[in-house]
C-alpha cells in the first residue's frame, strides 16, 4: 500500500488580482479548514501572493508560486526569486509548466536548475511533465515524459529527490475538458515512477506523483483511485474557493491510500 500523502495543488494561472485573492483565500480556508488527510495547496500569480501570506499563513492552505528564477538574485529584469518566494510565506513553487516551457521556451537545462534552487532554499518543487498529442500518437509519450523526469532530476542527490513532487500533465488534456482515462493516468504515473526508481531506488515509493488536465469535482474520485496517482494538479477548477472544495472533498475515500503514514 502506497505510503504517500495525497496533495491537491490549484494552479490560478494568470488569474485574480490581490483583492479577488484575498476573498478567495478567506471563503475557501472556511470551506476546507477540517480537511486532514490531504495536502492543499494554492499556486497564485506573484502579485497576490501577499495577499494568500495575510490569509492562509500558518493555515492549512499552503502557499505556492508558478515560476521561479534559478538564480539567487542580481541582474535579471523580471523575475522573482526563490528567497523572494520564501517572503510571501510561499512553501511550494510549480516548475516547468507546459505553458512555460510551450509559449515561453523554458527547457530542460533551465528546469533542472530551478529545481536545485528551490531545494536549495526549502520550497517543494512541483516538477510538470507531459507529451503533447502528436507525440501520444505516434506512441513516444512514456519516453518524452521519462526524459522530462531524468533530465529535470538527474544531478540532485536521494535526500533532494525525495523533496519533490512530481505532476504528469498530458498537454491536449490541460483546459480542453478532455481528461486523460484514469488508466491512461496510472500508466504514466507508474512509468514516472519507474524513472524515479533508477534516480533514487526504493526512496521512489515516496514522491508523490500528481495527474493534471481538466481535473474537476466529477472525475477527481476515479484518479485518486489509481495506485500511483497521488492527487492532482488542477487549473480551471481551482478557480471557484466553493468547487474546488468540492473537487477536494471528493478526492476521498483516502484513508485506504493511506494507511502507515
Ligand atoms: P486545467 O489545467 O485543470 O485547466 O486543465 C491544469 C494545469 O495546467 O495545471
Amino acid at each position: 500500500m502506497a505510503n504517500r500523502r495525497p496533495v491537491i495543488a490549484g494552479n490560478w494561472k494568470m488569474f485574480k488580482t490581490i483583492s479577488e485573492a484575498g476573498d478567495y483565500a478567506v471563503k475557501f480556508l472556511d470551506e476546507v479548514k477540517d480537511v486532514t488527510d490531504l495536502d492543499i495547496v494554492l499556486c497564485a500569480p506573484f502579485t497576490a501572493l501577499h495577499a494568500l501570506k495575510n490569509e492562509l499563513e500558518e493555515s492549512i492552505v499552503h502557499i505556492g508560486a508558478q515560476n521561479m528564477a534559478w538564480a539567487d538574485q542580481g541582474a535579471y529584469t523580471g523575475e522573482i526569486s526563490a528567497q523572494m518566494l520564501l517572503d510571501v510565506a510561499c512553501t511550494y513553487v510549480i516548475l516547468g509548466h507546459s505553458e512555460r516551457r510551450e509559449m515561453f521556451g523554458e527547457t530542460d537545462q533551465e528546469i533542472a536548475k530551478k529545481v536545485q534552487q528551490a531545494l536549495a532554499v526549502g520550497l517543494t518543487p512541483i516538477l510538470c511533465c507531459g507529451e503533447n498529442l502528436h507525440l501520444r500518437e505516434e506512441g513516444q509519450a512514456v519516453e518524452r515524459v521519462q526524459g522530462q523526469v531524468s533530465r529535470a532530476l538527474s544531478d540532485l542527490s536521494i535526500e533532494d529527490l525525495s523533496r519533490i513532487i512530481v505532476a504528469y500533465e498530458p498537454i491536449w488534456a490541460i483546459g480542453t475538458g478532455k481528461t486523460a482515462s484514469s488508466q491512461d493516468a496510472q500508466e504514466m504515473c507508474a512509468a514516472i515512477r519507474a524513472t524515479l526508481t533508477e534516480l533514487m531506488g526504493r526512496t521512489a515509493e515516496k514522491v508523490p506523483i500528481l495527474y493534471g488536465g481538466s481535473v474537476k469535482a466529477e472525475n477527481i474520485g476515479e484518479l485518486m483511485k489509481e495506485p500511483d496517482v497521488d492527487g492532482a494538479l488542477v487549473g480551471g477548477a481551482s478557480l471557484d474557493p466553493l468547487s474546488f472544495a468540492k473537487l477536494i472533498k471528493n478526492a476521498g475515500p483516502l484513508v485506504a491510500r493511506m494507511e502507515g503514514i
